[in-house]
């Protein structure tokens, strides 16, 4: 959240004005390969039972709709509008409004896992500061997980276009272009249109930066041992994304 002290940027649009438009952009559907992949690391890399999990940055809840057929949710998010839509589809689990970086619940949990929410740490201090609070929400013997879509020696510029029809009528498409104006930062570029169709046919088209963070594979095993854990990665296991693209950390906890 942008705040006088802290200078992140402000969320991108899609997780305030566009929030309803979210599971027309990216559907609970498509996350069932990816989680049955994240809920058997948590349950393989855990020393304890894993049945209480915590999700930070659980945006429209669409991994938690998976998930949650494994283990007991709770979700946390920064975005009130995006806790909102995750509640239309997963309205038992229990959902907090908080910050990853600044998040404490005075309350452990089994596993804790943070999908591509985490790539909305820009800076070192962020990272570091989202890890600990997975750390201090992680049981011991339990078992943090960490999915970003890129570290640094593997990330490339793409397009991608998608979306989905409601059978209300409304509608979404958007085309995706990342981009790295300063590779010596630890951030990159995600422009996003979207064309949004009312359920009258009517269509707009909107335009959204999402400033998003990128760490080598070294700092992030450095700062995950630094925190406490004892941290190695592993190619995520996808029939859609070619071996060794996307790298998930695996933080167990001593
Ligand atoms: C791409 S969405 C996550 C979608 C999610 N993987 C799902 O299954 O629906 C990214 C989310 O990160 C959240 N986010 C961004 N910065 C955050 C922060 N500092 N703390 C917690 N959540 C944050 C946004 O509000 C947004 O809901």
């Amino acid at each position: 959240m942008h705040t006088a002290e802290d200078p992140s940027p402000p969320l991108p649009r899609l997780y305030s004005e566009f929030a309803g438009w979210f599971h027309l952009l990216t559907h609970p559907d498509d996350y069932a390969e990816e989680a049955a992949f994240y809920a058997a690391l948590i349950r393989e890399n855990a020393t304890i039972p894993v049945r209480e999990v915590l999700e930070l940055g659980s945006g429209g809840g669409n991994s938690a709709t998976h998930l949650k057929q494994h283990f007991s949710l709770v979700l946390s998010d920064v975005s009130p509008d995006m806790l909102a839509v995750s509640r239309t589809i997963n309205p038992a689990l229990e959902h907090i409004q908080g910050d990853m970086r600044t998040l404490r619940l005075d309350r452990q949990f089994d596993a804790v896992f943070v999908h591509d929410a985490i790539e909305y740490m820009l800076t070192d201090a962020d990272l570091r500061q989202a890890i600990a609070t997975a750390h201090a929400h992680c049981r011991p013997g339990g078992v943090a997980i960490f999915a970003p879509d890129a570290v640094k020696e593997t990330w490339r510029p793409r397009t991608d276009s998608g979306g989905h029809d409601d059978p209300d009528g409304r509608g979404l498409r958007f085309l995706e272009w990342t981009h790295d104006p300063d590779p010596d930062d630890t951030t990159f570029i995600c422009d996003m249109a979207y064309l949004l169709r009312d359920p009258g046919g009517a269509v707009t088209c909107e335009y959204d930066r999402h400033v998003m963070g990128l760490f080598s594979r070294r700092s992030w095993l450095e700062w995950l041992e630094d925190t406490g854990f004892h941290p190695h990665s592993v190619p995520l296991a996808h029939s859609e994304v070619p071996h060794g693209e996307v790298e998930v950390f695996i933080a167990h906890k001593p």
